[in-house]
């Protein structure tokens, strides 16, 4: 497993996320979050991962609960991240819902606490002050954010007067807005990006096509609808050009080009031990100069669909359901 180090932090290049635990919207059902998600946990930690990342929003407590259950006894091995969802943000309710989290996670100090998302009403002055009370008391180690540009990022440093370690954001071969600024930043500043919906929830393993797609929420994102499916066909077959010249899968070529970013660690979530394992082996692939050219010239020529194909896409989608 390759690390990355950053302000004393030392996380696995690939990490895992836990949103499909205990989550509806995923719908991987009781069996899931019940049994295979503590075993994808464990098998991760057994292969070298250290960075777990969950949220008090994600089934509402219920994949903290998870991982908490599933760590037990293997604390030394992990490093927990876990997020705040900013509704009220105030200082005292800052401290209540980490001391929640924590207790969900059966841990005394939370190694990352991130806010997963900015909050438009509560300064982030008030935010901050529950964080510096956290820090203060030992019950988190580490401050990290989500979602926020690089203005805000700075402004919540500003407010807290310390760095904040890293910012979980977006970013994929189809997300690459991080690419302007927010990696940048990182690079020259000793932070980390933690890489979230690296595989675009699917897409960038390359197995889902216009007759081939998720149900749930996946249903309707952007890069689900078939047109944008059939537009990105010429970057799947590059990946998988690519892959094949590594004895590697699509998905794995699709990490490795995230994770091949100074500063730059991937949380994908996992649908089973097998998805988990090539996951984790994508940490190994070293891409060429010419083969990440590649790929960005690819990805570049991608244009996601315009407003008018949604009616294409809507129409096609309900004459499939009947
Ligand atoms: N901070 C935030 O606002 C935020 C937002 C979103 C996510 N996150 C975090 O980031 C994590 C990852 O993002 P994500 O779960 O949205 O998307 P993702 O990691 O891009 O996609 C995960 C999904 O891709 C499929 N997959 C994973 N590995 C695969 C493989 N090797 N081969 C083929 N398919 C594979 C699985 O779905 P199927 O097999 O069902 O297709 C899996 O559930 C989350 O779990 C969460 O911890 C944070």
């Amino acid at each position: 497993m390759k690390y990355v180090e950053v302000a004393g932090v030392k996380v696995s290049a690939i990490g895992l996320g836990t949103w499909q635990f205990g989550s509806v919207e995923w719908g991987y059902g009781p069996e899931y979050s019940e049994s295979t998600a503590r075993i994808l946990v464990r098998r991760a930690l057994e292969l070298g991962v250290n960075l777990i990342d969950t949220a008090e929003f994600y089934g509402f407590g219920k994949s903290e609960s998870v991982v908490g259950n599933a760590i037990e006894g293997l604390r030394d091995q992990v490093f927990v991240a876990t997020k705040l969802f900013p509704i009220l943000p105030l200082r005292s309710v800052v401290v209540s819902r980490a001391k929640a989290s924590a207790r969900r996670l059966q841990i005394d100090e939370i190694d990352l606490y991130q806010l997963h998302w900015p909050n438009p009403l509560v300064p982030i002055t008030e935010t901050v002050k529950g964080l510096k009370d956290l820090t203060a008391q030992g019950l988190v180690r580490q401050i990290g954010v989500s979602n926020y540009s690089l203005s805000q990022w700075r402004a919540a440093e500003e407010a807290l007067g310390a760095s904040i370690v890293s910012n979980q954001v977006h970013f994929s071969l189809l997300t690459r807005g991080p690419e302007k600024e927010l990696l940048p930043y990182a690079q020259a500043n000793d932070r980390l990006i933690i890489a979230y919906s690296p595989l675009e929830q699917g897409v960038l393993s390359g197995k889902y096509n216009a007759k081939n797609r998720p149900g749930k929420m996946r249903a309707l994102r952007k890069y689900f609808l078939p047109t944008n499916l059939n537009r990105l066909r010429p970057l799947l077959e590059e990946l998988k050009r690519v892959a094949d010249s590594h004895q590697a899968s699509v998905a794995q070529i699709s990490l490795a080009w995230l994770i091949s970013k100074p500063n730059v660690v991937a949380i994908p979530g996992a649908a089973t031990v097998a998805q988990l394992e090539s996951n984790v082996a994508a940490a190994d692939i070293e891409l060429s100069r010419s083969e990440l050219e590649s790929i960005d010239g690819f990805a570049d020529s991608f244009e996601p669909f315009a407003v008018g194909d949604l009616f294409t896409d809507l129409k096609s989608i309900a004459k499939r359901r009947g």
